[in-house]
């Protein structure tokens, strides 16, 4: 039988094509609303694929609100993905990050309002919080985001506290994800970067197929045991199960930031030598400088998922590193 019907922006991508299967194998039924600007056609087939039903696609651009208006009809939550994500490139083309990351959301949420959809799981970032002061890091952690990206997420938050601050009637879950990595098991879904990939794990399932020749360790003096970075890994799926959770609770939620990490704290030397034990591959390296904007360590307190969502991950990083190893095996070209 099937449940509501959520609308999915950004369901093409990486984490949203994840969670669209886990939300059609709980019964829901999904709209997926995106403009493929960073994602393929490919995936959306693939996740009818796994789950065995249908999905809802709807090619459009979250700043486009007469299209928005006629999708998101019928629907009884939003769950918003659809954003730019490239810090790097954040930096260069700061506008376009505004423009699609704050004005997108600005008129979704617009949209949202005039058809009385009140209830939202929003994507935001453990970027928000910027240099940890402290660690684990808590949600009531300063945000001193130093990068456009991490900025734009701060932006897109408060319009969501104030939006609730006007109408406590709206149901608000903001997910602060740490370092999503992993893929689904079937290696049939995964993470799908165009060019160079900016982040490591992907990074290093290219080295480990051969597609890239070795892996530049951006620096190995930070303050850590092995001097290099230590980052919250988390692997995809459990992702993914934390927004059915959030969606599943939300009716108790009033507005609130959640973190979704695992806990746990890696390095870089971690991560490589985990990704060889598991797949019996070489991931040679060299170290190069610091990365500008890389903090030395960065994992999240994990208690408020815990009581609000009643969640906690699952898989571990050879979990994490076998599956994006699959992923990576079986589809070297990504969705191509
Ligand atoms: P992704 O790029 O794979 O998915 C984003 C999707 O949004 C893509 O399918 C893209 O085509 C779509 N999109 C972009 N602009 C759009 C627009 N104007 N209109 C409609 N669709 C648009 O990224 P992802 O890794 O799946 O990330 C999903 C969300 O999670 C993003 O908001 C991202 O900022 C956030 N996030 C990601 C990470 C990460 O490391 N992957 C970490 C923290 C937060
Ligand atoms: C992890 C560690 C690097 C690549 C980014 C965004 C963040 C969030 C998640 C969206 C660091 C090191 C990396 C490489 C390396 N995304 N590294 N060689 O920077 O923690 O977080 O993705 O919200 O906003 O900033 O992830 O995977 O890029 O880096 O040595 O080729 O791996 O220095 O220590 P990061 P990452």
């Amino acid at each position: 039988m099937s449940k509501d019907k959520i609308f999915v922006t950004g369901g093409a991508g990486y984490i949203g094509s994840h969670t669209c299967i886990e939300l059609l194998n709980a019964g829901y039924e999904c709209v997926v609303y995106d403009n493929l600007c960073n994602s393929n056609i490919e995936a959306i087939k693939r996740v009818e694929h796994i789950a065995s039903k249908k999905i809802t696609f709807i090619k459009g651009d979250i700043r486009d609100k007469d299209t928005l208006q006629k999708a998101m009809k019928g629907c009884s939550a939003v769950i918003h993905f659809a954003g730019l994500k490239a810090v790097g490139e954040s930096v260069k083309k700061p506008l376009a990050y505004y423009e699609t990351n704050v004005m997108g959301s600005l008129s979704l949420f617009q949209v949202m309002q005039s058809l009385d959809i009140n209830s939202i799981v929003f994507s935001s970032s453990a970027t928000v919080y910027g240099e940890p002061q402290q660690l684990p890091l808590t949600e009531e952690h300063l945000c001193m985001p130093i990068n456009p990206y991490g900025q734009t997420k701060v932006v897109i938050e408060t319009m969501l506290q104030d939006l609730f601050r006007s109408n406590p009637n709206w149901n608000i879950a903001m997910l602060r994800y740490f370092n999503p990595v992993g893929a689904h098991k079937s290696g049939l879904t995964g993470e799908d970067p165009h060019g160079i990939p900016n982040n490591l794990m992907p990074f290093i399932s290219q080295v480990a197929v051969g597609k890239r020749k070795e892996l530049a360790i951006f620096g190995n003096d930070y303050d850590t045991p092995d001097g290099t970075g230590i980052r919250d890994y988390i692997h995809v799926v459990d992702l993914a199960r934390g927004h059915l959770k959030a969606l599943e609770k939300l009716a108790n939620i009033s507005c609130e930031s959640i973190n979704l990490g695992t806990g746990n704290g890696y390095s870089v030397l971690d991560v490589v030598n985990t990704f060889e034990n598991i797949s019996q591959k070489k991931v040679p390296y060299t170290i190069q400088d610091r990365r500008a904007g890389d903090v030395a360590c960065c994992y999240a307190d994990i208690k408020k998922a815990k009581t609000l969502l009643g969640w906690t991950a699952q898989f571990d990083l050879q979990d994490m590193c076998k599956d994006s190893f699959i992923w990576q095996s079986k589809n070297p070209n990504g969705y191509h």
